[in-house]
Parts: C-alpha cells; sequence; structure tokens
C-alpha cells in the first residue's frame, strides 16, 4: 500500500507503508535535512537525529533507537518531532522541517526553514 506524502515545499510524493520515510524519500533529502546536515548524518541508523521532522497523520510507534536518540539535546523530550529513518507511513502525512542542524528548532518562536 503506498500513502501520499506533503513534503515541506508542498510537494506531493506516494511512499510505500513498508518502507521508511528517508529510505522513501531519497530524491528529496534536501527537505529531510538541514544544509549542512546533507553530508553529515548517520545514514539512516537513528542516532544522529538530524532527519527529525513534524509528522502529521499516522506514522508507525517510534523504535528504541529513535525514544533514545530524540532524548537528548539539542532535541527535546515530548517535542513530537520524528525520526525519518525510524518512521514508515501508515496513512497520509504532512511533513515539516523545522530550522537548526538537527531540525529541532520547533516552538512557538520558531519556523519551518
Ligand atoms: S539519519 Fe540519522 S537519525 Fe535519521
Amino acid at each position: 500500500m503506498k500513502h501520499k506524502i506533503e513534503l515541506p515545499n508542498g510537494t506531493v510524493v506516494e511512499c510505500a507503508e513498508q518502507q521508511n520515510l528517508r529510505d522513501s524519500l531519497r530524491d528529496y533529502w534536501d527537505q529531510l535535512y538541514s544544509p549542512g546536515a546533507r553530508l553529515f548524518h548517520c545514514r539512516g541508523m537513528g542516532t544522529c537525529g538530524t532527519c527529525a521532522l513534524l509528522m502529521e497523520g499516522e506514522v508507525s510507534a517510534p523504535t528504541k533507537v529513535e525514544q533514545w536518540r530524540l532524548g537528548f539535546p539539542p532535541h527535546v523530550p515530548g517535542s513530537g518531532l520524528r525520526l525519518a529513518c525510524q518512521a514508515r507511513p501508515k496513512g497520509p502525512l504532512k511533513l515539516t522541517k523545522f530550522s537548526g542542524f538537527w531540525g529541532q528548532n520547533r516552538g512557538p518562536h520558531s519556523s519551518p526553514r
């Protein structure tokens, strides 16, 4: 099954349910990573935290490594962000990327990049 995914720039693409978002969106890395992180990331291991996104819609439950990585700075526990390399779509999604090297700057005074 494929699901429609709205990327941060408004482009809509389809992603397979069994693939994580990072793998599904390889052609759109400029929207998943901050400019600096495009060359410096863990390649989907779930350890760097730079693929963090706000995902509005239904996604798979957070993995253990995802919970671990989003639990310490610069991420903040309970931020609501998810890691594209760990999350699999379970329905239509809207993705938002926040500013900061890790895409971590979600808050009242932050804005999408
Ligand atoms: S690519 Fe490093 S945590 Fe997702």
